[in-house]
């Protein structure tokens, strides 16, 4: 069993390099199934849900080159099966791109009800009404999405009830070889969608729009081989942008696009902090008193869900009583008790969680619940006085490259043990 242990009361001084962002590569990775040539991405984050996309593909039977740390080169058109490997689609939930991708290129496949991180009922019943609306067939049996498309796929308007960024990335993966014209209505806005459509379009798709609640996609019959270089990962930007201002220190942030950061950084200048937004970089000063704040977790570009826990740890040193509302997920805010055991005063009722500032927190063993509830637990780690303990760190590991490395190289006192699991 691996932890982190934090010796935190220490302020991070420093610059620090932002990886590529898991939530472009993983559909963009499922996306080189779509072109007919060989694919180089650049900038692929050194994550573990990136490498079992990797695995996937190339047990799926294509060609895998790793060209350096973030470089890969994948020939998809060696694909064999239309049948993934169910024990690594089940531990990763972008497996679910293979639906469109696959659709898209075999007109069939068959992939495990997808896994990630539990924050409540994460149903595809929209992933599954869009691809029917293009004409799939798709049955679940035993927690196999068995989908084919026996007439061809084809064009469709397709209203999404809500803008999800799963649902959409499916669709579009499926529609750029359909035949005729995809409408996506309502779709999400996150500027992975936009890096996606960037890359389809680089391969000859035709998709319009990205960015915006209505993309359009004409429907190509072929898709070549290029290189592409993904968007930098803009929740870990975030995430070491609270950090800076947590632990009252002064980070440089780069290799970020800041207009990507708009919605977080109007908020840390809301609770007092200094932020200067550079060419391809972001300055925060950390100072204190934190003020209290109103935040609610919303699509893109309102304040993003991803973030929410990592906010809400600041909060909890703030002066005075902030609210949070988180209203993408049912059960996000589980990582409270993990807060609550290091001295925050947090109450949770439904969507909607209290946080009552208070003068210090206090180190503690806790666990990372999910991925983004990991990071606020380090960062509430990091501001605390005494050492904390983090168990369940391979959540936090699925989407933070390097996460030790890169606070050790800022000041943090963190660093990553193996303990003996207890005999039972
Ligand atoms: N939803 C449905 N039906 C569906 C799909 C979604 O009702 O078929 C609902 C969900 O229950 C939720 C909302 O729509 O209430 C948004 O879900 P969405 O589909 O956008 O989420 P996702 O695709 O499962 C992606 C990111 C998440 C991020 C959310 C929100 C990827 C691989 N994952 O998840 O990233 O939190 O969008 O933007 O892009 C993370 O990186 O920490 C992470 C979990």
């Amino acid at each position: 069993m691996e932890k982190y242990i934090i010796n935190g009361g220490r302020p991070l001084f420093g610059e620090v390099a932002v990886s590529g962002a898991k939530n472009a590569a993983l559909p963009i990775l499922a996306a080189t199934i779509l072109s007919d040539g060989e694919c180089r991405i650049e900038n692929i984050p050194e994550i573990r849900d990136v490498s079992l996309m990797i695995e996937i593909l190339y047990k799926m039977g294509a060609e895998v080159r790793t060209i350096d740390r973030t470089t890969v080169e994948i020939e998809s058109s060696r694909i064999y099966t239309t049948a993934s490997p169910n024990d690594i689609c089940r531990r990763l939930r972008g497996s679910y791109y293979l639906l469109g991708a696959m659709l898209g290129k075999y007109g069939k496949v068959e992939v495990e009800m997808p896994g990630g991180c539990n924050f409540g009922v994460r149903p595809i019943d929209l992933h599954i009404k869009g691809l029917e609306a293009l004409g799939a067939v798709i049955n679940i049996e035993n927690g196999i999405i068995k989908a084919e498309v026996p007439d061809g796929l084809k064009g469709a308007t397709v209203y999404l009830d809500k803008a999800s960024v799963g649902a959409t990335i499916n669709i579009m993966l499926a529609a750029v070889r359909a035949e005729g014209t995809t409408m996506i209505e309502n779709a999400a806005r996150e500027p992975h969608i936009v890096d996606l459509a960037n890359f389809l379009n680089s391969m000859g798709a035709s998709v319009r729009g990205a960015g915006t609640d209505t993309i359009k996609i004409k429907g190509v019959s072929s898709l070549i081989g290029v290189t592409y270089s993904i968007i930098p990962d803009q929740i870990e930007a975030g995430t070491f942008m609270i950090a800076a201002a947590i632990t009252g220190g002064d980070v440089t942030v780069s290799n970020i696009i800041p207009k990507h950061m708009e919605s977080l950084t109007s908020k840390l200048i809301e609770a007092g902090m200094e932020v200067t937004e550079l060419d391809e970089a972001i300055r925060v000063v950390g100072k204190r008193p934190i003020s209290k704040l109103k935040v609610t977790a919303i699509y893109y570009p309102g304040f993003p869900t991803y973030l929410q826990p990592q906010i809400t740890a600041m909060l909890s040193l703030a002066e005075g009583t902030s609210i949070v509302t988180e209203s993408v997920w049912e059960n996000r805010f589980r990582y409270t008790e993990e807060l609550k055991k290091m001295g925050a005063d947090i109450s949770v009722e439904g969507r909607v969680a209290t946080v009552k500032g208070v003068p210090s927190l206090h180190g503690a063993s806790v666990t990372a619940c999910d991925l983004r509830a990991g990071a606020a637990v380090i960062l509430a780690g990091l501001a605390a006085e005494g050492v904390t303990e983090i168990d369940n760190i391979m959540l936090v590991e699925r989407g933070y490259e390097d996460i030790v490395g890169k606070l050790r190289s800022l000041g943090a006192e963190i660093s990553k043990e193996s303990f003996n699991e207890p005999a039972i």
